[in-house]
């Protein structure tokens, strides 16, 4: 049995990876940070839940032990864990900036450390990385959450090189626009009443971002393109998905910086 270990799945993409995979047999580790909350993914066959929060190394280190003890063996670790900061950078604490790079960058970081003794061991593993349609393109007042997102895709596209001579595979996924717990919950807003000269601009971009969700794909999509990534055994790096993403990534290949830097103000 293959088995895969996610962090982040309590909801949205990690959860229904979790089910996408549970149910075409392969053991999953399903990661989180509250596990005690859990009632529905630890009644699953092949399940195994528990606790990993990436801002707590010790935590990183517990859930894949308990996982190759319950399973033998991981093949493919999935960083799914994330979030987004949106709001003016001037408005930003620096508790904020630090957060958004814990989660999004260092947490993956620290994991991909974390699990790499045990795939050398067994001469071969896959890691694959949520990264974003925001880590290739960015939009407004998610100056934090793009910058965290382009640093997974250019840390990811060079460990792919260095964990290709390991047989040790590197992909990545780039969602466009899903509908999760990310635009509710997981959205930590930026706001800083001293600065109020970005109010109407703050509200306009919340708003138009808001609606782009009311077309959001589903997380059960992303679990598909997930699986494929995962099961595909073709040498591939990138993996869009929504319609959104590759629309977004087609206009920029095909228009100038200013071109589309143009649509996306607009
Ligand atoms: N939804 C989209 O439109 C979209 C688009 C592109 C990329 N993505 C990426 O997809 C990934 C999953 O997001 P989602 O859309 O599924 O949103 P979601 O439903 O809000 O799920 C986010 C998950 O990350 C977990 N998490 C947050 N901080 C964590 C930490 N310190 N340690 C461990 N887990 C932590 C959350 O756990 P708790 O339940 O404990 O909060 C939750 O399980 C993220 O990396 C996001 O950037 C999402």
């Amino acid at each position: 049995m293959k088995t895969m270990l996610i962090t982040g799945a309590s909801s949205g993409i990690g959860r229904a990876t979790v089910k996408h995979f549970s149910e075409r047999g392969w053991g999953v580790v399903a990661t989180m940070r509250s596990p005690e909350k859990e009632t529905e993914l630890n009644r699953l066959d092949n399940v195994l839940v528990t606790q990993l929060d990436v801002e707590q190394k010790e935590t990183i280190q517990d859930a894949i032990v308990k996982g190759i003890e319950r399973f033998g063996k991981i093949d493919v670790l999935l960083n799914n864990a994330g979030y987004a900061a949106f709001g003016v950078f001037e408005a930003a604490t620096e508790a904020q900036v630090r957060r958004q790079f814990d989660v999004n960058l260092f947490g993956v970081m620290n994991t991909i450390k974390a699990i790499m003794p045990h795939f050398r061991t067994n001469k071969e593993g896959m890691i694959i990385n949520i990264s974003s349609i925001g880590g290739r393109v960015s939009f407004p007042l998610l100056t934090l959450y793009n910058a965290s997102k382009w640093a997974i895709e250019g840390f990811s596209e060079s460990l792919y090189y260095e964990l290709a001579t390991q047989n040790i595979k590197v992909k990545v996924i780039e969602p466009g626009n899903i509908a999760t717990d990310f635009t509710g919950r997981s959205l930590e807003l930026i706001t800083d009443d001293s600065i109020d000269m970005y109010r109407t601009f703050h509200q306009t971009v919340l708003q138009k971002q808001l609606e782009s969700f009311e077309t959001a794909s589903t997380p059960e999509m992303v679990a598909e393109v997930i699986y494929e990534a995962a099961t595909d055994q073709i040498d591939r790096f990138r993996y869009l998905a929504g319609e959104d993403a590759r629309f977004l990534m087609n206009m920029r290949k095909e228009s100038s910086d200013e071109e589309f830097m143009n649509f996306i103000s607009n």
